[in-house]
């Protein structure tokens, strides 16, 4: 859809994109002097393959603060991205035969890079849970075969935020059946009020040698483009990684590293601007297509995301809901995401995280649209 959207846009023609997976704001001030700092101070040469000593050091002191246990640099991966560090996990971990269950709807990428590396996904459905984890499901899709589960929270693209309890029951089945769990907490920053992100290791520290935690700071400081994540888990995973990285990518951006090591070096930035825009933008999201005929909205919990359920659309004949995307995009010029995409062709996902006056725009032509679909017109 993005490429779809931006030649639409050469065209000439009016496209406001709700399909992006990144907040559409700059980067803070501090942290992109930092990149020119860098730049200047010549850090321009190859780096320890998986990040600076001083980085992964530095991840590991937050990863200490985030989980209240022991972390070492030796525990800590630093990526091109949280995507290279869930590939390289899933290179690392499974093989031909392997089952890995992945809740869906799930982000696009999990089930592809298990393919990748042999295995078999295993959809777990969570759209009959309202989207939360459900462990006795889980238990009832396990086999000798299984061999990881894949968790995201917050989550893309349905904004569920998983609780102490969902966490506590997906560890219970983890640890019964010596299951590694893959921990995508990407969006972690952006948890809406009412709700808080936890890490699964606070909640079961004795999963600790079967869990690889996926970060990234695409999302949470806005540098999607510089290519910059890590993963953390027990020394021997990491060790894997760093061979396999060795030979593929080398070290993730040395501007990109030097940069987010300033960064943790230093005070938080102040972000409090880019959560206010969120709170903001999911309320305006939920109430502009609440009303839309057929369409079920669930507010989201956390992450950037809202996902629609447009299976009681009445769809003219001959439309399928796979469409639906298309004709937005051509008829009324709003680029969102199909469900399809996230093992769900019912869903729809459109993202909040752009400027006000562009998402009223973009969620004026989203709910007109729709209507128009669902009142059976192409
Ligand atoms: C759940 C999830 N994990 C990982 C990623 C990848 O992020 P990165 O830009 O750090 O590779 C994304 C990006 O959309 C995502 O949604």
């Amino acid at each position: 859809m993005r490429s779809l959207a931006a030649r639409l846009q050469a065209q000439g023609k009016s496209v406001i994109n709700l399909a992006a997976g990144e907040l559409v704001v700059d980067a803070p001030d501090a942290l992109r002097l930092a990149a020119v700092r860098a730049i200047l101070s010549g850090s321009t040469r190859y780096t320890e393959t998986v990040g600076m000593p001083e980085l992964r050091a530095a991840l590991a002191r937050r990863m200490a603060a985030q989980t209240g246990l022991d972390w070492t640099p030796e525990h800590i991966a630093v990526t091109a991205g949280a995507k290279q560090a869930l590939f390289n996990t899933a290179m690392a971990l499974f093989d031909e035969g392997d089952e890995v269950i992945v809740p869906t709807p799930h982000w696009t990428t999990f089930p592809a890079q298990i393919r990748l590396a042999g295995a078999t996904p295993v959809l777990l459905d969570t759209a009959g849970s309202g989207f939360g984890l459900d462990a006795e499901r889980l238990r009832s899709l396990v086999t000798p075969r299984t061999r990881a589960v894949v968790i995201n929270t917050p989550h893309n693209p349905t904004g569920h935020v998983a609780s102490d309890a969902e966490l506590a029951g997906i560890a219970a089945v983890a640890l019964e059946h010596g299951l590694w769990v893959v921990f995508d907490q990407c969006y972690a920053d952006f948890v809406h009020e009412g709700h808080r992100h936890v890490s699964i290791l606070t909640v079961a520290p004795q999963l600790r040698a079967r869990t690889v935690v996926i970060d990234s700071f695409s999302k949470s400081h806005a540098v999607a483009g510089w290519r910059i994540g890590f993963l953390a888990g027990p020394a021997a995973l990491v060790s894997a990684v760093a061979g396999l990285q060795s030979h593929t990518t080398s070290n993730p951006s040395s501007i990109a590293q030097a940069a987010v090591l300033d960064l943790l070096n230093a005070p938080r930035p102040d972000m409090s601007q880019v959560h206010a825009m969120l709170e903001q933008g999911r309320a305006r999201a939920v109430e502009a297509l609440s009303a839309v005929p057929g369409v079920r909205v669930q507010p989201p919990q956390g992450g950037f995301y809202l996902y629609l359920n447009t299976s009681g659309m009445r769809l003219a004949d001959g439309i399928a809901s796979a469409r639906i995307p298309h004709l937005l995009l051509q008829e009324t010029g709003v680029a969102v995401v199909g469900g399809s995409a996230f093992g769900d062709p019912g869903g729809l996902r459109l993202s909040y995280a752009l400027p006000a006056d562009e998402l009223a725009e973009g969620l004026r032509r989203l709910a007109a649209g729709l209507c128009q679909l669902g009142a059976g017109r192409a």
